[in-house]
């Protein structure tokens, strides 16, 4: 145990903490290869993803960042087997009402982004639930993102504007931001996407234009604090140039 604390503080310490990202952004992949790796159901996998997005969220907390939006389910994850999708489902649904609690003992504030359409009216009940007791908690946004879509996103901003407006002249970037899902949160810094694959899968196209984007080969199960330490080192070693020349 000591030398678990020894390294996490070690690994920390190594950090710049004048430039630790502001919003992190997690695409949680690898569940179902980290359970048959070891013999056991898909499903398997997902469970245990549970534990690593609480133990993941508590770490941004110490850690600072103040933004955490991670990917829990897309538009296109409805094409898998009904039996995978049924219990993903019913996983969102407990995981919600079982954590509640300590996500308010401990200030975070949930948000639950994507289309609410085609959504089991239970689980609409629990996103309202949880969004609604955590909403003056003033610590760590967590954004969870399910069924959500980037291009979704994108389309469902501008049907929002065109019901509104008749007129175009005063949308631009960064106006257009407050159509999406995630209005309100400042532009991705640090995209990370566990599980070996390098592709953003849908997920937030808008907000990260200029995301730092690391990947690792380690199943989202297994990624511990200390992963995520590493991948903020890489992140802070990185040029960000924003289309300048030199450092910005
Ligand atoms: C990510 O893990 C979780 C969801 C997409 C719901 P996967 O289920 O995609 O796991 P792999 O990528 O097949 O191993
Ligand atoms: C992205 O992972 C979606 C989530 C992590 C929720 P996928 O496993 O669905 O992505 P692809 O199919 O490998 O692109
Ligand atoms: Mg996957």
């Amino acid at each position: 145990m000591f030398k678990n604390l020894f390294s996490w503080s070690k690994r920390v310490k190594k950090l710049d903490p004048d430039k630790i990202p502001e919003h992190v952004a997690i695409i949680m992949d690898g569940n179902g290869r980290w359970a048959q790796k070891r013999g056991l159901p898909r499903t398997a996998g997902h469970q245990k993803g549970v534990q690593t997005l609480k133990e993941i969220c508590y770490a941004c907390g110490e850690l600072g960042i103040k933004y955490l939006t991670v990917y829990a389910f897309s538009t296109e994850n409805w094409y898998r087997p009904t039996s995978e999708v049924n219990f993903l489902m019913e996983l969102f649904k407990k995981a919600m009402r079982n954590e509640i609690g300590e996500l308010e003992e401990n200030n975070v504030r949930v948000r639950i982004l994507g289309r609410r359409q085609g959504v089991d009216p239970d689980i609409l009940a629990e996103i309202d639930r949880v969004e609604e007791r955590t909403c003056k908690n003033d610590g760590l946004i967590l954004s969870i993102c399910f069924n959500y879509g980037g291009r979704a996103e994108i389309v469902d901003a501008v049907k929002k504007i065109l019901s509104k407006y008749h007129f175009h002249e005063s949308i631009d970037e960064e106006y257009f931001k407050e159509f999406l899902y995630t209005h309100g949160l400042p532009d991705v810094e640090l995209l990370i996407r566990t599980g070996g694959e390098q592709r953003l899968s849908n997920f937030l196209l808008y907000q990260s234009a200029y995301a730092e984007l690391v990947f690792t080969n380690v199943f989202w199960p297994d990624f511990t604090k200390k992963d995520l330490v590493d991948a903020i080192y890489e992140f802070q070693n990185r040029e960000r140039r924003f289309g300048r020349i030199g450092k910005v």
